[in-house]
């Protein structure tokens, strides 16, 4: 008989992140809409983008009416000690708690147990746990001994954990966790999980690459199994993250690797339905996505510059959209450079909402080419809609024929997901680094102007197996 996994008990008000797919703690692009989006697509949870210790400390928590969400704001300080009364107050940090309070991870970098646990206290009360970041290689993280310098200096990252530990969770009842890449060699890396899982976590995520690695550079995996040992044996859930492409990919690389779970990044930044089971629809077509991200940070009033920040990422860069979005400057302008004339009247609101002013003259003359063009796209946009809704009617009726449909009660992707073997026994071809993996079905429908799932060329087997590998 197969003993039980030994398991480390959840906080009462804490997240047990066993059997989940998660979204990626991301600056700049993890902020609320983003995780709105992906919570919109399935993500099971989601981490926001790292904060430092000292920005928390001292924030003004408030609500938000109108945009239902929790801010964490202060005065920018400008260089000086005493910022003007008239300077109006920075958002450090937001929470939605209807939407994403039950699921979010707050992460944070730090350098030192007290700061961790003072600022840890002023969000504590309002997410799900509390993450350390002892990944991010980038010098501003590093330079203070945050980040990935804390993987070199494991007496500190230990003590910061166990100080979270002991004063986080028995006041606010949540889980810590923390956020690794893995070292040049296993033994280096095993020495190093066997402390951090004895401070009394109840996660830990490994990002498969080690610190000088380029995000570009193919994730290793070799470590894995090594590490998710280490972790059961002390009852801690271990997540993967590290080109992880979708949640079909990540039920495929948790059963193959024996791990708890898995994260996704770069790939929820480019196309947050990556998130969606295959059987559920999978990956949705950027435009899809696109207009229902707008919405989502139109809601929030989310700052201009980060919507389009996040636009740039969202929509493909061969698409001529990606040219067209370039310009715009306001909420209205980008609706009307999509199409998306059923928003116009909420983007007019938003705007003046968050201070853009749309019917400046440069603004207007903006406006009015972007919405030219935006309206032979969305013309284009429709018939595309047309001929997928075509496509997709006759290849359900082709799986109501399907005798594997019947067998699983009519749903054949799941009954594939159960059959599936490892991808190493199936001899499945690593994908190429240079093949960006949600853009194999963007690419495609750029050029054909229909999303793989419906491509008459793919069945729906080789769709999923083409995300998979
Ligand atoms: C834009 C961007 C911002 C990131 N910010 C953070 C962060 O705040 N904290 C963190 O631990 N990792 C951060 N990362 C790293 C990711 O969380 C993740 O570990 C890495 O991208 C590998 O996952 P992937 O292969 O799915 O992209 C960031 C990555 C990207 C692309």
């Amino acid at each position: 008989m197969a003993s039980e996994l030994k398991k480390v008990p959840i906080p009462r008000k804490g997240v047990d992140y066993r059997g989940k797919v998660v979204l990626a703690p991301m600056v700049r692009s993890g902020e609320l809409p983003s995780r709105l989006l992906a919570l919109h697509y399935g993500a099971d949870l989601v981490w926001g983008p790292e904060t430092v210790d000292r920005s928390m400390i001292g924030t003004t928590r408030r609500y938000n009416e109108v945009t239902k969400t929790i801010e964490w704001t202060r005065k920018p300080s400008q260089g000086s000690k005493a910022p003007p009364d008239d300077v109006k107050d920075s958002i450090i940090y937001r929470v939605h708690p209807e939407l994403e309070g039950s699921k979010h991870i707050f992460q944070i970098g730090t350098s030192n147990p007290e700061l961790a646990v003072q600022a840890a206290r002023v969000v504590a009360g309002d997410v799900k746990g509390i993450d350390v970041n002892a990944g991010c290689p980038k010098p501003f993280s590093t330079h203070d001994g945050m980040g990935a310098a804390l993987l070199r200096t494991p007496d500190k990252l230990c003590a910061i954990l166990e100080a979270l530990v002991k004063n986080i969770t028995p006041e606010y009842e949540i889980g810590i966790s923390v956020k690794i890449r893995i070292l040049e060699t296993a033994a280096e890396t095993e020495a190093l999980v066997r402390r951090l899982v004895a401070t009394g976590i109840t996660a830990l995520t490994v990002h498969c690459r080690t610190t000088p690695m380029r995000p570009r550079e193919r994730a290793i995996r070799g470590q894995l199994r090594m590490i998710r040992d280490i972790c059961h044996e002390a009852g801690v859930a271990c997540l993967m993250n590290g080109d992880v492409e979708s949640r079909d990919h990540a039920a495929g690389l948790v059963e193959e690797y024996g791990v708890d779970g898995a994260m996704i990044a770069t790939c929820a930044e480019k196309n947050s339905s990556c998130f969606r089971a295959g059987a559920d629809g999978g990956v949705a077509p950027w435009e899809q996505v696109v207009e229902k991200y707008v919405e989502l940070a139109m809601d929030v009033h989310n700052k201009f510059g980060n919507t389009k920040y996040l636009l740039c990422q969202l929509v493909p860069g061969k698409s001529p959209m990606y040219k067209l979005l370039q310009p715009c400057k306001s909420y209205l302008a980008v609706c009307e450079t999509l199409g998306a004339t059923h928003l116009l009247e909420r983007a007019r609101a938003v705007d003046v909402a968050i201070g853009i002013d749309p019917e400046s003259k440069a603004q207007l003359a903006a406006d009015k080419s972007a919405a030219k063009a935006g309206q032979k796209a969305a013309r284009k946009r429709q018939e595309q809609e047309q001929q997928r809704q075509t496509q997709q009617q006759q290849n359900q009726q082709q799986w109501k024929n399907n005798p594997s449909a019947l067998a699983a009660g009519g749903n054949p992707a799941q009954d594939r997901a159960n059959n599936k073997k490892p991808l190493s026994e199936r001899g499945v071809q690593q994908r190429k680094r240079s093949q960006s993996p949600n853009n194999m079905p963007q690419q495609q429908e750029v050029t054909n102007g229909i999303h793989p799932a419906a491509a008459p060329a793919l069945s729906r087997e080789q769709f999923l197996d083409n995300l998979i590998s």
